[in-house]
């Protein structure tokens, strides 16, 4: 089974992973961008702050495909549990934020490029921040953690929500962490 967690910057889902290692010593622990050299090229693209938006998003879809067929894919085939930090619905909010006025309805756009060859979660836990909060926790360190940003980032994941309310789980992010966490290890108990 696949569960993904979700969030603006700053959100604290890296907090909550080490909880969830306690709980499922066992699953597969993964994140976005991934630690191969296509995801030092996208770290690279999010410390650029006048890089491409298009080629931006080719540069995380390639590390998307590289993650699921060396990660995801067989993780799954051994019928393992697999927690991956950040996942599609990251490119869906921060891309279309980004592709904005570039290519018509973005969000649909990459949605379509992504939906032949993805595999969708079962479960979204959706760790939910104002957007001033994530701004603030984050320090503003790059163009994607900048208030105005985030803003526009936290609408396209309600909007992401909206279109598909099964598969997510809304997290409240301001509660102390000990509160997430076991919020979070409970919802997915409950999937298992
Ligand atoms: P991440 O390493 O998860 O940052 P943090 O731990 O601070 O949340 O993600 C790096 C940044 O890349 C973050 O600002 C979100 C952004 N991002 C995208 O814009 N698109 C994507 O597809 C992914 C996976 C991340």
């Amino acid at each position: 089974m696949l569960v993904t967690l979700e969030g603006i910057d700053g959100s604290g889902k890296t907090t909550i992973i080490s909880a969830l290692q306690e709980a499922y010593p066992d699953a597969v622990y993964t994140l976005e961008p991934t630690d191969s050299w296509y995801g030092e090229a996208v770290r690279k693209s999010i410390n650029t702050d006048d890089a491409d938006p298009l080629s931006e998003l080719f540069l995380y879809m390639a590390d998307h495909a590289y993650h699921l067929q060396t990660t995801i894919l067989p993780a799954l085939s051994n019928k393992k549990l697999v927690i991956s930090d950040r996942y599609i619905d990251s490119r869906y909010a921060y891309q279309s934020t980004s592709l904005d006025g570039i290519v018509e309805d973005p969000l649909s756009y990459i949605q379509k490029i992504h939906q032949p060859w993805t595999v969708l979660p079962e479960l979204t836990l959706y760790f939910d921040l104002s957007p001033s909060l994530g701004a603030m926790r984050s320090g503003s360190t790059n163009k994607f953690e900048q208030l105005s940003f985030l803003e526009r980032v936290h609408e396209n994941y309600e909007k992401i929500i909206s279109n598909d309310p099964g598969r997510f789980v809304r997290i409240d992010a301001s509660l102390p962490p000990d509160k997430i966490a076991k919020i979070a290890i409970k919802t997915i108990s409950n999937l298992l």
